[in-house]
């Protein structure tokens, strides 16, 4: 006789019909603006036991610093995570995380964004900065084109952009990407691993049969690519982009291996996980569209030509397709096939060759947008952001299937559905309709 199956203590969240968020999943929430002193992340929901380091977390962020095509600001900022709640000794306790990622930059800002009000003194001194033409102190009002400038400021009412762009800055996504780390590290302690690689920039895209780098080389390759000769024609994109005082966009892919059939759900709209993942790569500011799998190429197929044949469940219990055109995603579950997330980047809206605009206050045209220190092409960086939304919103899936107050219990919990998965649906062995190859049906003896 099988011992009584004991249900996770808790086994997902509790869904309020009132539209409050569900409890007991894994949620983030950052802070900070770009010229600020710090970021700031709180992690919520991890649970406890999870071994956790700031090293662990540089390592992601130090990727997203990275990429051919980025500005200035990358070698002034050398970032790190610090954990400031939490964690003890190096293992998770439950409670919220607490991550800081210091702007290094804030010392050449500080008056231009201190956080207390300005004194007499303090606002004479910023204002004989501006009589001066010191482009930090000034007040922006030349609108840029494709940026959140203008919208931003008037919705919330602002005379001065900068109060817009600095939270509408991407720099916020380092923030994003050390909340990832820690999603990463548990998805890791439940066999999960995430990557993304450039799939294109500026028209230029990866050829799958040249793609053949391996994870560890693409990955510190200039774009984080794996196609050599598709990376040195995107690469000379970029530099055209640089020449004409330009910018440039393209596609990351993000790939996730190891999750298991059954993550999200058909049966609504807010709980399938495709919806789920597109909302967080979309959020990437700078993410204009999303795609799983063969994406839009299946609108230009067969259905015989799209639609991955299932040709079973092998010795070991795993159900195997002959393709993943599908992307790992069915009905809005998880299929057992790798996960494949495309975003596509669009170029960055600062320009060194300005567009023409016009001015927040007078309303009237100006021949240049305002320019300040700007990135040419993002890509490759973009592509770590969007693990980092990837990661977070596996991780919340898998506790919202496994729950677990601790690391070992969320374990134990996964352990025991993959056991479960393996064989026959309980309902139809309950039934006693199961079939298994031995009996004939199904194999091929
Ligand atoms: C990693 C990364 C770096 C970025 N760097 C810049 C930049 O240097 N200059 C810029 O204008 N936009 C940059 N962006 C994009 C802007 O943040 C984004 O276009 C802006 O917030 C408006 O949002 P939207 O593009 O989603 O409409 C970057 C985006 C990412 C993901």
């Amino acid at each position: 006789m099988h011992p009584p199956r004991r249900r996770a203590r808790r086994p997902g969240p509790a869904r309020p019909s009132d539209g409050r968020p569900p409890v007991g999943r894994l949620r983030f929430l950052t802070a900070g603006e770009s010229h600020g002193p710090t970021l700031g992340v709180t992690v919520e929901g991890v649970p406890a036991g999870l071994p956790l380091s700031s090293d662990e977390l540089a390592v992601d962020l130090a990727r997203r610093q990275r990429g051919y095509g980025r500005g200035a600001r990358q070698s002034i900022e050398q970032d790190r995570a610090e954990i400031l709640g939490g964690v003890r000794h190096g293992r998770t306790l439950g409670s919220p995380i607490l991550l800081l990622v210091r702007n290094r930059d804030f010392e050449n800002w500080t008056r231009v964004m201190q956080v207390e009000a300005l004194s007499e003194a303090e606002a004479d001194e910023l204002a004989a900065a501006v009589a001066d033409g010191n482009k930090r102190a000034t007040p922006v009002t030349r609108v840029r084109p494709g940026h959140a400038d203008l919208a931003g400021a008037l919705k919330y009412g602002f005379g001065d952009v900068r109060n817009v762009l600095e939270r509408a800055s991407a720099r916020e996504t380092a923030a994003r990407v050390a909340a990832g780390g820690v999603a990463r590290a548990l998805l890791r302690e439940l066999g999960v691993e995430v990557w993304s690689f450039t799939a294109e920039v500026g028209g230029v895209a990866i050829d799958p049969a040249r793609a053949t780098r391996p994870r560890d080389v693409a990955d510190a390759s200039p774009l984080r690519c794996p196609d050599p000769d598709a990376e040195a024609a995107m690469i000379a994109r970029i530099d055209d982009a640089r020449a004409n005082g330009d910018t440039i966009g393209g596609v990351f892919e993000v790939v996730a291996h190891g999750l298991p059939i059954g993550l999200g759900s058909y049966v609504h709209w807010d709980r399938r996980l495709d919806a789920a993942l597109a909302a967080a790569v979309m959020s990437i500011n700078i993410v204009k569209g999303v795609e799983f799998g063969l994406g839009f190429e299946q609108t230009r197929r067969f259905g015989s030509v799209v639609h991955d044949v299932i040709e079973g469940r092998d010795d070991s219990g795993r159900w195997i397709h002959r393709s993943n055109n599908a992307g790992g995603l069915t009905g809005g579950v998880t299929n057992g096939e790798p996960l494949v997330v495309r975003g596509a980047v669009k170029p960055i809206s600062t320009l060194a060759r300005a567009l023409p605009s016009a001015d927040l206050l007078t309303g009237r045209p100006v021949e240049k947008a305002h320019y300040e220190r700007s990135d040419i092409s993002v890509v490759p960086a973009a592509g770590v952001v969007g693990e980092a939304m990837v990661m977070l919103t596996l991780a919340d899936a898998m506790l919202e299937k496994f729950g677990g107050d601790s690391l070992d219990e969320t374990r134990d919990n996964l352990a025991r559905y993959r056991e479960r998965i393996a064989g026959p649906p309980a309902d139809a062995v309950r039934a006693g309709s199961a079939v298994t190859a031995e009996s004939g049906s199904g194999g091929d003896d």
